[in-house]
């Protein structure tokens, strides 16, 4: 079963998707981790993509789309995959239908602007992992220090509210259209479109994602 994630900046698509991951056995497919990964690593692509992140802009199409279907070939086809940031773009739904990768669900998780502006100011960030904390919703066990590593925490650079307020904006310019090429491709198709309320408790929605899964 492959499940795409869809929601704006600061959702909780990578919260849950680190659960479903370790719940349900789905491989994620992250582009925000995939894409900050070659940023640590100053990959050529890393220094593009950069560019674009800081900025709050999408990274285009063009390099996207070809990281995700060359790292999709090289997954076990016989494993679910968990969609989280990817797509996010018409284009870039259109390019993996084009490839023939099934979408059983896409589950939409919705909370709105103003939320979303208060809760980002409050994300942290551990860098190696990606693991994500909030300082009220999902503090760390020690202040300031990851769990798993006891490494430094940190605060993602495109967290700065003047960003989050440009991602957002990109999220309702772009990333819309994604959200009406699926709702009308169920029509059509055995996909499933699901909006959950993602202003809930972290638990009440994981609850909500596991339930839509295990339907
Ligand atoms: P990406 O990393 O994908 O960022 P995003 O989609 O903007 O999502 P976030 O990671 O910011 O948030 P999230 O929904 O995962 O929320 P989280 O679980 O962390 O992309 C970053 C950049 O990369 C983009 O801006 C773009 O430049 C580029 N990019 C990535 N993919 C791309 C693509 N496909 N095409 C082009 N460019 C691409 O939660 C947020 C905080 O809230 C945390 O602190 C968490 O603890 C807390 N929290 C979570 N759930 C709750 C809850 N229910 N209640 C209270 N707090 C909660």
């Amino acid at each position: 079963m492959n499940v795409v994630l869809l929601g704006p900046p600061g959702a909780g698509k990578g919260t849950q998707a680190s659960q479903l991951v370790k719940q349900h056995g789905f491989v994620a497919v992250s582009s925000g981790d995939m894409l900050r990964a070659a940023v640590r690593e100053a990959t050529t692509l890393g220094q593009e993509a950069q560019a674009y992140m800081v900025q709050g802009q999408l990274v285009p199409d063009t390099i996207i789309i070809g990281i995700i279907l060359e790292h999709l070939a090289t997954l076990d086809a016989h494993k679910s995959i968990l969609f989280d940031g990817f797509p996010r773009t018409q284009e870039q739904a259109e390019a993996l239908h084009d490839a023939g990768v099934v979408i059983d669900k896409v589950i939409e998780i919705r909370v709105d602007d103003e939320k979303i502006i208060s809760r980002m100011a409050g994300r942290l960030f551990h860098p190696a992992s990606g693991r994500t904390y909030h300082v009220e919703a999902n503090p760390p066990q020690v202040s300031g220090k990851d769990d798993i590593t006891g490494e430094p925490l940190t605060v993602r650079e495109d967290d700065r509210p003047e960003t989050v307020k440009k991602r957002l904006t990109v999220y309702h310019q772009q990333t819309q259209p994604v959200i009406d090429f699926y709702r009308v491709y169920q029509e059509v198709s055995p996909i499933q479109y699901c909006v959950i309320d993602g202003a809930e408790p972290i638990d009440r929605v994981a609850a909500a994602v596991a339930a839509i899964v295990a339907e």
